[in-house]
C-alpha cells in the first residue's frame, strides 16, 4: 500500500509537471518497485548513504560515427584506432560541469571526489535525510522477497533544473540490484553425462559427444594448435566479478590434462588460455558485482596507454534492472573501448527469452544488459556438429533501450523478423538492438575446479571461446604488422564476415513459458547466423 501510494505521488508530481520543490526538476523515475522487490521502511535520515555522479560526456555521436569509421571493413579508415589522449579529449565532459556541479553540492555542504580517471565521475557522501532533501527522493529500504537482498533505493529524483544539463545521472538511485545477475555456472559431475550429444557430421572425435574439450574445440572450429607467435602485442582480459578468483593450480591441471572455488572465473581463463595458447590472459577480478565494477573496470582499462586488445565477461544482468541512461552511460564507455581497438565479448544469458536465468513466468520477453549494449560482441551458446541451439536456451532477443544498430538494419535483422512474421508479436520490441552476435559451443565443457573435474554448460563457456577464437586471429594479423579486430560486430555482419561464419538454423531459445525464438537461416536471436564460429575461414575474410 505504500508503495502505491509512492507511486501514485510520483505520478501527480508527473501529471503537474511540477516537482516538489520549485528549482527541482524530475530526472529518472521508476513505474513502480521493480518486480520482486518489496519497500520494507523508510531509512534513519542520519544514516550516510555513498553517491555517484555522472557528468555527460560531450560528442557522444561523433565519437559512434568515429569508431564506425574505424571499423566498417569498406571504410579508408579502417583499423586507425584511436589513442588514449584522443578518445578522452573527445568525450571529456565540459569544465563548466563539475564546476556547477560542486558548487551546488558545496553551497550545500556536501564535498566531492573525482573517481573516474576520465573526469566524468564523482562521489560524495550524505546522510539520507540530505540526500532526500537535496534530490526530492524518499530512499527507503527494499527487499528482494525471494533472496532477502536488502538495498537502499529511492523510485525517482530530481535535480536543479538549471543543473540538468550538468547532470547525466546519479546512482545508486532507481537502478536496483539484480537477484538473477550472476549466470549460472552449471556443473554436473562427469559421469552423470555420459552420451548426451551428437557429432554425426564431420567425423569429430567420439568423446566429444560425451563432453567438451580444448581438443575438440580445436577440431570442431579448425582452430590451429601451433602458439600465438606475437604475444607481446595482443592481451586477452578476462573479467570476473563475485569475488570470483582463477585459480591457478587449477589452470595448471587442466592445461597438463588438455594439451596432450567455483566455477566461473575457472571456465573463462581456462578455455581462453587454452585456445589462445600463449596470447597473455590477465584476470581482472572486481570483487563486487553492482554496475560499478563494470563502470570502474571500463574506466581502468580506457586509462591503459595500451590496453588488452579483448575484454570478455560471463555475467551480465536483466536489462530493465539498470535505468537506461546507467546503462547508456556504461554502454558509452564499450564504444569508447571499441574505437581504442578493443574487443568486448558478453555472454549473452542463459535464460533463452527469459534473459539470465531460466523462468516461465515472464509476460513479455527479458533482454540481458550489456549483451544489449550495440557495441559489444554478444555470444551466445551452441551445442552438436552440425551445430544447433544449445537446449539450455542461450539468451537471446531484442534491446528496449537501445535501437537496431546500423550493421544490424540493413539486411539481418529485418531478414530475420520478416520471416518470423507475427510470432511472438507484442512479447519484444522490433525496433531494437537484436542480439546475440555470435555463437559458439556452450555445453558440457569439461573444466578443473578445486582439483577435481566438472561438466559446465552455458554461453558463460561460449564466450572465453569465441573471444581466444579473435585472439589468434589478432596474433596472425599483429605478425602482418596489421591493427588488431577491434569491435568486431560491422565485420561479422558484412557480407563477408557473414560467409566465414557457419549458420546455425536449428533449435529455439525457450522460456517465458513460449517456444521462443526459433533459429532460422541466417541471423536469429536463437544461436545466430553462423556466426557459429569457424577459426580458418574467418582468417581467409581478413586476409591472414
Ligand atoms: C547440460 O546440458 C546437457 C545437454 O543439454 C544436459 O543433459 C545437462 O543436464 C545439462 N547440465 C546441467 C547441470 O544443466
Ligand atoms: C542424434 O541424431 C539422431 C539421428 O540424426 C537423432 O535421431 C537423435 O535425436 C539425435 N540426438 C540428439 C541428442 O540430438
Ligand atoms: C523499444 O525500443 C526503443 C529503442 O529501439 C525504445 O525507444 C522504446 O522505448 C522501446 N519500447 C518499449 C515499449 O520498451
Amino acid at each position: 500500500m505504500k508503495t502505491s501510494g509512492l507511486l501514485l505521488a510520483s505520478l501527480i508530481t508527473l501529471a503537474l509537471g511540477e516537482p516538489a520543490t520549485p528549482n527541482l526538476k524530475l530526472h529518472e523515475i521508476l513505474e513502480g518497485t521493480p518486480g520482486g522487490f518489496s519497500r520494507i521502511g523508510s531509512v534513519n535520515p542520519d544514516q550516510r548513504l555513498q553517491l555517484r555522479l555522472a557528468l555527460p560526456r560531450r560528442n557522444v555521436a561523433e565519437l559512434e560515427r568515429k569508431l564506425y569509421d574505424v571499423r566498417t571493413p569498406s571504410s579508408p579508415n579502417y583499423g586507425k584506432h584511436l589513442s588514449k589522449s584522443e578518445v578522452r579529449q573527445l568525450v571529456a565532459p565540459a569544465q563548466g560541469s563539475a564546476d556547477a556541479v560542486n558548487a551546488w553540492l558545496n553551497e550545500n555542504g556536501v564535498s566531492t571526489n573525482m573517481i573516474s580517471t576520465t573526469g566524468n565521475r564523482l562521489s560524495f557522501e550524505v546522510p539520507v535525510g540530505k540526500a532526500n532533501e537535496l534530490l526530492a527522493a524518499d530512499f527507503s529500504v527494499f527487499r528482494h522477497d525471494d533472496t532477502g537482498e536488502e538495498a537502499v533505493r529511492t523510485l525517482s529524483y530530481s535535480i536543479p533544473t538549471e543543473l540538468q544539463r550538468h547532470i547525466d545521472l546519479i546512482h545508486p538511485t532507481v537502478s536496483f540490484p539484480d537477484p538473477m545477475d550472476r549466470l549460472p555456472a552449471f556443473q554436473t559431475h562427469v559421469e552423470s553425462m555420459r552420451g548426451f550429444e551428437n557429432f554425426t557430421a564431420r567425423s569429430v572425435p567420439s568423446s566429444c559427444s560425451e563432453s567438451i574439450t580444448l581438443a575438440c574445440l580445436q577440431f570442431i572450429y579448425n582452430i590451429p594448435n601451433d602458439a600465438a607467435t606475437k604475444p607481446s602485442s595482443n592481451r586477452l582480459a578476462v573479467a570476473g566479478f563475485l569475488k570470483q578468483y582463477a585459480n591457478r593450480a587449477d589452470l595448471r591441471t587442466f592445461l597438463h590434462q588438455s594439451q596432450p572455488g567455483w566455477a566461473e572465473a575457472n571456465l573463462d581463463t581456462q578455455y581462453t588460455v587454452g585456445i589462445a595458447t600463449s596470447v597473455p590472459t590477465v584476470f581482472i577480478s572486481m570483487g563486487y558485482s553492482t554496475i560499478d565494477a563494470w563502470l570502474d573496470l571500463a574506466d581502468f582499462l580506457l586509462d591503459q596507454d595500451s590496453p588488452p586488445s579483448f575484454l570478455t565477461t560471463s555475467y551480465c544482468f536483466q536489462e530493465h534492472t539498470i535505468s537506461p541512461k546507467l546503462a547508456r552511460n556504461l554502454c558509452d564507455l564499450y564504444a569508447q573501448l571499441g574505437a581504442r581497438g578493443v574487443s568486448v565479448l558478453f555472454a549473452s544469458g542463459d535464460g533463452g527469452v527469459s534473459g539470465t536465468r531460466f523462468s516461465n513466468t515472464c509476460k513479455s520477453f527479458v533482454p540481458t544488459f550489456p549483451p544489449s549494449c550495440p557495441f559489444v560482441t554478444s555470444v551466445g551458446a551452441s551445442r552438436s556438429v552440425p551445430e544447433t541451439s544449445a537446449a539450455l536456451s542461450p539468451g537471446g532477443g531484442f534491446s528496449n533501450v537501445f535501437s537496431m544498430p546500423p550493421y544490424q538494419a540493413p539486411r539481418a535483422v529485418p531478414h530475420y523478423l520478416s520471416a518470423l512474421g507475427r510470432t511472438h508479436e507484442g512479447l519484444y520490441n522490433a525496433s531494437g538492438r537484436a542480439y546475440p552476435d555470435v555463437a559458439a559451443q556452450g555445453v558440457a565443457f569439461r573444466i578443473v575446479v578445486g582439483g577435481e573435474e566438472r561438466l559446465i554448460n552455458g554461453t558463460s563457456a561460449s564466450s572465453p571461446v569465441f573471444a581466444s577464437v579473435v585472439a589468434l586471429l589478432n596474433d596472425r594479423l599483429a605478425a602482418k604488422g596489421r591493427p588488431p579486430l577491434g569491435f568486431l560486430n560491422p565485420l561479422l555482419y558484412s557480407p563477408a564476415g557473414m560467409a566465414a561464419l557457419n549458420d546455425i538454423a536449428t533449435g529455439s531459445n525457450l522460456a517465458c513459458g513460449t517456444s521462443g525464438f526459433p533459429a532460422k537461416e541466417g541471423w536469429d536471436p536463437a544461436a545466430v547466423t553462423g556466426l557459429g564460429t569457424d577459426f580458418e575461414k574467418l582468417a581467409g575474410a581478413i586476409g591472414v
